[in-house]
């Protein structure tokens, strides 16, 4: 057996109502005062306000910092670390999507890591030498899993490109994922945030440093999130939301160690180069990447249709599965709402040399199972036109 290396969080409360313990954990570890990192219209909305008021309840003095923005900037960190500092907190609470959670993971680092202020050292694989500042991670969008993973990814608006960051030092010392703040979510996020979380599932179940314990907890997230999503779009059941959630964060354990793939690549690019929301970008690539990797996967897509919901696939034969596979992620994806082509989303047919450029210099590119090249790239790009 090769060596593997599995980093994981430490505690971690699911299903409804588990913000109830955010309270307990800050008592039993004794923290003063806290930095909320949230948006002021989750608070309005009446999202983080239940955790707020959960603060209120034990008393402790808190500041917000809302100064950042979908796809978080070098800015929004940068003002986020002065905010930390002016606070005078010995912890940071995050509410909020990915973008509130990887904001306040950048901004952990660099309190205790001041070397990398400029942020864009904070690339790929950065030596860090201390623990981020101890952060609560609640989640409102069940999709990044970033409460649970050792990645962050910050926009770099004047390179018009996203950086993905991974750092075992940022992860959060709790993780809060309670369905009860994801139920409200638009139709539209539900459907992205959830399309995020089966890409990272089926990218990390193919990937190449894939292994029998990522395959465990990226196959079973196929299946929560595969078989729920509808539920959770379309009916906003709270049981489906809650097993997408609980999926969500499953395959967050597993691609947070296994490494992703060329959808992702591309969907930093559309972030970079016109923000698109993160979650959006992976839908729409993702069945097309499917149909390019489907040969150098081995017998995985039967895995995958499976796990889908997809009936009879232990008597089909190779190419039946790997079309059931993507077939089934097509119909999905139609299902919940999803743009099917790039042109639905803003993407220039000009643009796409230089995406295809930066998307196969991204750190998620060497794990994708079928080597590529920026021309292969870029065909895919016009295929998806
Ligand atoms: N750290 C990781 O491992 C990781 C993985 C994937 C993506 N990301 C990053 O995370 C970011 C995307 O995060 P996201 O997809 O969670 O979206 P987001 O955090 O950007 O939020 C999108 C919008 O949804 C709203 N929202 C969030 N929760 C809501 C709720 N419960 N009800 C109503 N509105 C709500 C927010 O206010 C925001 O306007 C991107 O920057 C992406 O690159 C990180
Ligand atoms: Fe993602």
């Amino acid at each position: 057996m090769s060596v593997y290396r599995m980093i994981l969080n430490e505690t971690s409360y699911f299903g409804p109502g588990s913000i109830t313990k955010v309270p307990d954990e800050i008592m039993a570890r004794g923290f003063k005062k806290a930095l909320i990192v949230t948006e002021q219209s989750l608070i309005d909305a009446g999202v983080s306000s239940k955790v707020l008021k959960l603060l209120d309840g034990i008393k402790l003095p808190y500041e917000i910092f809302d100064k950042f923005k979908q796809n978080p900037t070098i800015q929004n960190v940068n003002d986020g670390v002065a905010a930390y500092k002016k606070s005078g907190a010995d912890l940071i609470i995050a509410i909020g999507g990915g973008s509130a959670m990887d904001t306040a993971k950048a901004i952990g680092i660099i309190i205790n890591n001041p070397e990398f202020s400029d942020v864009k050292s904070l690339v790929y694989e950065a030596p860090t030498k201390n623990r981020s500042v101890p952060l609560i991670a609640v989640t409102t969008t069940a999709g990044t899993a970033s409460e649970v993973t050792k990645n962050y990814v910050i926009t770099d608006p004047e390179r018009k490109l996203k950086f993905p960051c991974v750092d075992a030092h940022c992860i959060p010392i709790v993780a809060v994922v309670d369905p009860d703040l994801m139920s409200k979510m638009p139709s539209s996020l539900a459907a992205a945030t959830g399309m995020d979380a089966l890409t990272h599932a089926i990218e990390g179940y193919i990937t190449k440093d894939a292994w029998a314990m990522t395959d465990m907890m990226n196959l079973k997230a196929v299946e929560l999130i595969g078989r729920n999503l509808r539920g959770s779009v379309l009916d906003k059941n709270i049981d489906a939301v809650t097993q997408v959630a609980i999926g969500q964060y499953m395959t967050g354990m597993g691609f947070s160690n296994s490494g992703l793939g060329i959808v992702h690549s591309i969907a930093h690019q559309f972030g970079g180069m016109y923000d698109t929301p993160h979650g959006v970008a992976n839908a729409v690539m993702l069945p097309f990447i499917l149909k390019y990797n489907a040969d150098y996967t081995g017998t995985k897509y039967r895995d995958v249709a499976k796990a889908m919901g997809v009936e009879g696939t232990d008597s089909m034969k190779e190419a039946e599965y790997r079309k059931a596979a993507t077939d089934a992620v097509v119909s999905l994806s139609k299902d919940v709402g999803i743009p099917q082509t790039l042109p639905e989303i803003g993407v220039k047919a000009e643009d796409i040399p230089q995406l295809a450029v930066a998307a196969f210099a991204d750190g998620n590119t060497p794990g994708n199972p079928r080597p590529t090249s920026v021309k292969e790239i870029e065909e895919i790009l016009r295929s998806a036109m």
